[in-house]
This record gives structure tokens, sequence and C-alpha cells, in this order.
């Protein structure tokens, strides 16, 4: 395994539109999902697509809890590692019916940032597993978003593309900074 170099905004590959895996069990495609695993890991993201290592496949690997919802103030996403691993290939997201949620996000490819972006609070995804098998599964909140976040990246898309208002893309240590300052302005309110 290895760590590999994450591509950054500007990158041509991240504005490509990814391309099928054709055979998943090729041994090219395991050591691409190990390595992403493992680079994700070491960079402490919640998730991470093929295109940001360079690679214009439709490969995703994330890791969310199964059920964990976001207010759309909702403070900081810890990244949790014990959380299941999710290895999708050729991933397809169903938009499901209800409210859109505004939400932080950042991106390993915008490094130092962080938007306030709208997502689908609900969807179904589905895709294959590396011994595929095609699984289908609901997601709501932070994993949905997550799931989002990561499917873009196979059409060529970074979330600062899918904000709705500008203002809302601040430096990181900003957004650190807001968000300590809403936690004690709710504590202050009892
Ligand atoms: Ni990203």
């Amino acid at each position: 395994m290895a760590i590999l170099k994450i591509r950054r905004m500007g990158d041509p590959v991240l504005a490509a539109s990814a391309k099928p895996v054709d055979d998943v069990k090729d041994p090219a495609v395991a050591r691409l999902i190990a390595d992403m695993v493992e680079t994700m890991i070491d960079a402490d993201g919640a998730g991470l697509a093929a295109p940001q290592v360079g690679v214009s496949l439709r490969v995703v690997v994330f890791q969310a809890p199964a059920a964990r919802s976001t207010a759309p103030e909702d403070g900081e996403e810890a990244f949790d590692h014990t959380a299941p691993l999710t290895v999708l290939i050729n991933p397809e997201l169903t938009l499901l019916e209800g409210p859109e949620e505004l939400g932080w996000e950042g991106c390993l490819s915008v490094p130092g940032l962080r938007g306030k972006v709208p997502r689908a609070a609900h969807l179904r995804y589905q895709g294959l597993t590396p011994e595929g098998m095609l699984f289908t599964r609901e997601a709501r909140g932070f994993h949905a978003r997550v799931v989002q976040h990561e499917c873009d990246h196979l059409d060529g898309i970074l979330y600062p593309q899918r904000m709705r208002d500008m203002k809302d893309l601040i430096f990181e240590s900003e957004w650190r900074r807001y968000l300590s300052a809403q936690t004690s302005g709710r504590e202050s309110h009892g």
C-alpha cells in the first residue's frame, strides 16, 4: 500500500468526468482502493474519490456512521475512523423527497477552506463492492452529504460549485472561530 499524492483544485483531473470501472476484479483496482483508504486515513478525511489521487475512475471510499443527523448549523464533523468503511465502485445516487440541508464541508482537494453547501438530506445509493456485488443503501444527514460530495468528484464537481452564497466560503481557521462563537452563544441561552 502507498499514500498517494492528493490533487488540488485546478488540477484538470478534478474537473473531468471519471470513467466507469470495467473489471472490478482487476488487481490494479484492488490496489487503487487499498491506497485510497490508506491515503484518506493519513489525511484525516471522511472520504476520498479516485480523481483526487489522479485516477479518473468511478471509485469512492468513505467512512460515515450508519445513522447521524446534521442540523443546518451543526458543528465540527469529527472524522470517525471507527465508522464503517464503504467502498463504492460505479456508484449511482437517487435523491429522495424532502428538504435540502445546509451544512459545512471541507475537501482534501480544497485545503484550508470550508463552505456551506446545500445537499439532499435523504438519498439512496447503489454501487459495486470490490467483490463485484451490487448493493443498495439509504442514507440521511451526514452520511448522505458525504456520499453526494464524493460522487460529485466523479463528475468533476468540487463543493464550491454547489454553493449558493460565496460569503459562506471561509478559511478553516475562521470557521473554527465561528463554531466556537456559535457554541458559546448556545450555552449562554441555557
Ligand atoms: Ni472532496
